[in-house]
């Protein structure tokens, strides 16, 4: 009889650029404090990736990192999945560039745009390939230069992105570590609370579009905040009846960084004590695509051969889904 095949995660790398913005430094670019910042978001600061930079920057290093502390040769990469929502440009995609900076020289690679559930989408669609036996060793990166996209004279969604980014190298496993189940959902009526106006095919950039600031990210904060709430615990909670699994079974919730109390919520949902959630808003703020993977990479340390991790996220589209995974080192 053969083996099923799972994709199992082997190595996170990842990056953070050394540049910081704090809240005591947004108390002088908009009307906002720190004391409100902290109390409704749980941020405390955020990193800034400066000059002329972009997405790749933020991966490649990222890609270089888990390489090296899994001792393997670039060449040895069959594919490279990227979640991300700020690409360098809109073609070529974000990781044929990053294939090129990290010498994945033998890798195809693509761009999934799923915005906040990016490195989702990447992990189901990286651990498919695994899976149906076309690929051995994939990697799926999630990252975002959201610095490029936020206006910083808009108190309401400067308070919370940041840049960073950030990597896993999956296996064919046949002992059943990786990927155990994911659940993924999609519904553009949420376009309507958040979304870019301009740049795309639909309204492409003339200099009206830049004068309304339209290359911003537009958001309407509260039912962006009720949606989330509800997608991510809703999914959370599904995936772990339909696997037989209570929040006991659970040694980690990775959730997507976007909002303390979206995850608190999500927490108390499926039983969850809060420590064992992982969380490093405080410190990166929003990173979009890149939040989960920096969870993966700032906790590995502390994670064991067989835990039961569950990784949910909710964002722009609307985009929402949660994946178990059986922790593989
Ligand atoms: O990751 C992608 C998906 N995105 C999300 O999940 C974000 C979901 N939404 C949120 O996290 C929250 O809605 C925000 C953090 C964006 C806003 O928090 P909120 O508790 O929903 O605030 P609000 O929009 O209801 O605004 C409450 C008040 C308003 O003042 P008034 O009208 O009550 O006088 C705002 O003008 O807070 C004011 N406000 C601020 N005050 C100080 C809004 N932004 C700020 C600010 N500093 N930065």
């Amino acid at each position: 009889m053969t083996q099923k095949i799972t994709a199992a995660i082997t190595a996170v790398g990842g990056f953070v650029p050394e540049d910081k913005l704090t809240n005591a430094d947004l108390e002088k670019i908009v009307d906002t404090n720190d004391e409100w910042i902290r109390s409704r978001t749980g941020i405390e600061e955020r990193r800034i990736l400066k000059g002329q930079k972009g997405t790749s920057d933020l991966l490649a290093p990222a890609v270089e990192q888990l390489l090296k502390k899994r001792g393997i040769s670039p060449l040895e990469i069959d594919a490279l999945v990227v979640g991300t929502v700020t690409p360098d440009m809109m073609f070529p995609s974000t990781a044929n560039l990053v294939c090129h900076k990290a010498g994945l020289k033998n890798a195809w690679g693509f761009d999934m745009l799923a915005a906040c559930s990016g490195f989702l989408y990447a992990l189901t669609t990286g651990a498919a390939l695994i899976e149906s036996g076309r690929c051995k060793k994939v990697i799926v990166a999630g990252g975002d230069k959201m610095s490029s996209i936020v206006d910083y004279s808009d108190r309401t969604t400067c308070i919370i992105f940041g840049d960073g980014g950030a990597a896993v190298l999956l296996e064919a496993n046949t002992e059943g570590y990786g990927v155990q189940d994911s659940i993924l959902r999609s519904d553009g009526a949420g376009c309507a609370h958040l979304h870019m106006k301009a740049g795309g095919s639909l309204r492409p950039a003339t200099a009206e579009t830049v004068a309304n600031k339209e290359h911003f990210i537009y958001q309407e904060g509260q039912p962006v905040f009720k949606a989330a709430v509800k997608g991510m615990a809703d999914v959370s909670a599904e995936l772990l009846e339909r696997n037989n699994l209570t929040g006991d079974d659970i040694a980690w919730l990775v959730p997507h960084q976007a909002n303390k109390r979206i995850i608190d919520a999500t927490a108390d949902r499926i039983g969850l004590s809060h420590d064992k959630v992982m969380l490093n808003i405080q410190r990166y703020g929003n990173t979009t695509a890149g939040t989960i993977p920096l969870c993966l990479w700032d906790w590995e340390s502390q994670l064991k051969k067989g835990d039961n991790i569950v990784i949910a996220a909710f964002g722009g589209g609307f985009t929402w889904g949660a994946t178990l995974i059986k922790w593989g080192y």
